[in-house]
């Protein structure tokens, strides 16, 4: 858990799509795991209905809970607007890019609108948020963070945008090929285009970008039969991402730390 000390440094993680699942358990480990950073800002499209979330909240003062539901740009800059008083001059230091959808169908049921539908929310959305966000990270990055400027790090500026394996190309062949599923592959395959793209814009400024595969993990989407829970792989996920530096920037990586390929 090494990595995970360094949200102890970091002044602010924002999770996208926490009301459930494996954003939930972020917000929930952040909170609780010793180190937390200084403001975790969790959103969902329905705050009144994520309890769960809520009940972190009251238990943890630095969780603040802000609507977002990610299709939507409206939602997107008034979510913008509200992260930018919590933080201030300080910015955004950690945006994870974690809500995301499956829209299940092989090449007998895919329709033109499935498509869409899965590529508007696991790889349109995290572009445009991250589009918004990009004053605030800026605003963090050019503040140095623990490490000094010239690093990359969370606690200076990062993104991390939440794929799949099922997104690899070069994964995606003999018994891996299993999953049939167009929409959430290549959805996930666009977001790990979008994640290398921005690396290398966003790098300029000292923002570290990265695609990372949770792991198989038993969760609405991931389905009862997945092997991993999300109380086991989080901790792992969130000490990966506290120990990113400069040479994991533009990388596509598990829970684990290890290089996949795309
Ligand atoms: N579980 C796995 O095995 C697995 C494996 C690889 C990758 N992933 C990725 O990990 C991420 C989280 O997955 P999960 O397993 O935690 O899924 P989940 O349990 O289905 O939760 C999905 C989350 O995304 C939110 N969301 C969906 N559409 C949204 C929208 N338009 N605006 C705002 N929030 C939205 C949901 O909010 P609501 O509660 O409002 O619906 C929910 O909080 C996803 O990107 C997924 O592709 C998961």
């Amino acid at each position: 858990m090494s990595g995970a000390r360094s949200f102890g440094q970091c002044g602010s993680v924002l999770v996208t799509g926490a009301s459930r699942g494996i954003g939930l358990q972020m917000v929930d480990s952040l909170a609780g795991g010793g180190f937390p950073p200084g403001k975790i800002l969790a959103t969902t499209r329905n705050p009144d209905g994520a309890k769960k979330l809520q009940d972190l909240a009251l238990k943890h003062p630095n969780i603040h809970i802000i609507p977002l539901d990610v299709l939507s740009q409206e939602s997107i800059d008034t979510c913008v607007e509200e992260v930018s008083r919590l933080v201030q001059e300080e910015g955004l230091n950690c945006l994870i890019n974690n809500a995301g959808i499956n829209v299940r169908s092989d090449f007998h049921t895919v329709t033109a609108d499935k498509m869409v539908e899965n590529f508007r929310t696991n790889a349109v959305a995290p572009l445009m948020i991250t589009k918004a966000f990009l004053p605030l990270l800026k605003a963090a990055a050019s503040r140095g963070g623990a490490a000094g400027s010239g690093s990359m790090s969370i606690q200076r500026a990062a993104v991390i945008n939440i794929s799949s394996q099922l997104g690899s190309v070069a994964l995606n062949w003999g018994e891996t090929a299993n999953v049939k599923e167009y929409p959430y592959r290549t959805s996930k395959c666009a977001l790990n285009m979008v994640s290398r793209c921005m690396a290398t814009d966003l790098g300029l400024d000292g923002i570290l970008c990265l695609a990372m595969h949770p792991g198989w993990v038993h969760t609405d989407m991931g389905g009862s039969q997945a092997p991993l829970s999300p109380e086991d792989t989080i901790p792992s996920m969130l000490s990966v991402i506290g120990g990113l530096s400069v040479k994991d920037h533009g990388s596509f990586v598990s829970f684990c730390g290890e290089v996949l390929p795309w």
